[in-house]
């Protein structure tokens, strides 16, 4: 039994495995510019975030109908079942998918068709996040809200992603106050490649409750009290960080240097089929890299249910607490 855990940073698109991709393709008469799962793999060198969103964006063209939205959901869920998630708050783009002809109603109904049986079917409780991409236009994310609208019984907030540098979070600060109105729960990527302003912005001007990444914070010290200080969660992802070169090599990671801080740190996977790694994977990766022991992996763990969007069911939120505080590392799972 694998430690549990919440998985609070995950791109439902940044799931889709080569495999996956060449089968939709085929299902669906999509030609992918490689000939095969191991050219595909080739092109997973990233020299930073766009880099990582060329491919990531072309990719999911394959992504057409409901039940590709389902089986693209069903085989994150086992796979991050396996790793131990106990749930998992999901991001999708929503806007990358409508650009292309494909429907709100399909792009939701087939990710909730997944989500509705996943307590059953994986023992995972799930909920859905839809992000804006910010380097899009703030019009085209009220529009994206709009079309959300028939929805939202199965969203629970709403989020920030795509190509931060030059897209600082002020510029949707209508969107948010709208999604606030509507009930919504608001988190938003912030000093991932962006400055510890964006997180500030985000904060101030968006009124997130969490911040995505927000591993630039250490190059504001005041920045870091404040962020200990009101306890706001921020979702790292180390293997995500390695690969889009945030960090040179994740010994040189800052989560160790964040806990001692005292920062609420959760630890995500990102984008698992393009980065190395699903939820599991981050956590023994920094145990391995950065020689976290196991409390603080405890800790790590501890942190993804007290972030998580749990308030309407507490009970649930202290089941899983529980489970963490019992769970016994073994010499032979050690962590994942
Ligand atoms: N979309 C998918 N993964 C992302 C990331 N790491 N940062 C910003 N936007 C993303
Ligand atoms: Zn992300």
């Amino acid at each position: 039994m694998p430690l549990p855990k919440a998985e609070l940073h995950l791109h439902i698109e940044g799931t889709l495995e080569p495999e996956l991709a060449f089968a939709l393709a085929a299902r669906n008469g999509v030609t992918l510019p490689y000939a095969d799962t191991e050219e595909l793999r080739e092109a997973y060198l990233f020299e930073d975030l766009q880099s990582f969103l060329n491919l990531y964006y072309r990719l999911m063209t394959v992504l057409r109908t409901e039940e590709d939205f389902a089986d693209l959901a069903d085989a994150y869920l086992a796979r991050a079942a396996a790793q131990g998630v106990r749930h998992a708050e999901i991001f999708f783009d929503p806007q990358a998918h409508l650009a292309r002809g494909v429907d709100m109603g399909v792009v939701v109904g087939g990710l909730s068709r997944a989500l509705g049986r996943s307590v059953e079917t994986h023992g995972v409780s799930t909920q859905l996040i839809m992000c804006f991409l910010r380097d899009e236009s703030a019009e085209s994310a009220l529009t994206t809200l709009e079309a959300a609208r028939p929805h939202l019984d199965r969203i629970t907030g709403i989020g920030l992603d795509s190509a931060e540098v030059g897209h600082p979070p002020a510029k949707f600060r209508e969107v948010y106050e709208a999604a606030a109105a509507l009930g919504l729960r608001r988190v938003a990527h912030a000093g991932e490649e962006g400055p510890p302003s964006y997180i500030t912005q985000a904060l101030d001007e968006l009124g997130v409750e969490r911040i995505d990444h927000g591993l630039r914070c250490m190059e504001d010290p005041g920045l870091v009290e404040r962020l200990v200080r009101e306890r706001v969660p921020l979702t790292l992802c180390p293997l995500s960080n390695v690969r889009l070169r945030a960090v040179d090599v994740l010994a040189e990671h800052p989560l160790p240097a964040m806990l001692d801080a005292g920062l609420l740190c959760t630890v995500n996977s990102d984008d698992p089929a393009y980065f190395g790694g699903y939820a599991g994977d981050n956590f023994r990766a920094v145990h391995e890299a950065l020689g976290l022991d196991r409390e603080r992996l405890r800790l790590l763990a501890r942190n993804s249910f007290l972030a998580s969007f749990l308030e309407h069911d507490e009970e649930r939120r202290a089941r899983y607490l529980a489970e963490v505080e019992a769970y016994e590392f073994t010499a032979a799972d050690e962590v994942a």
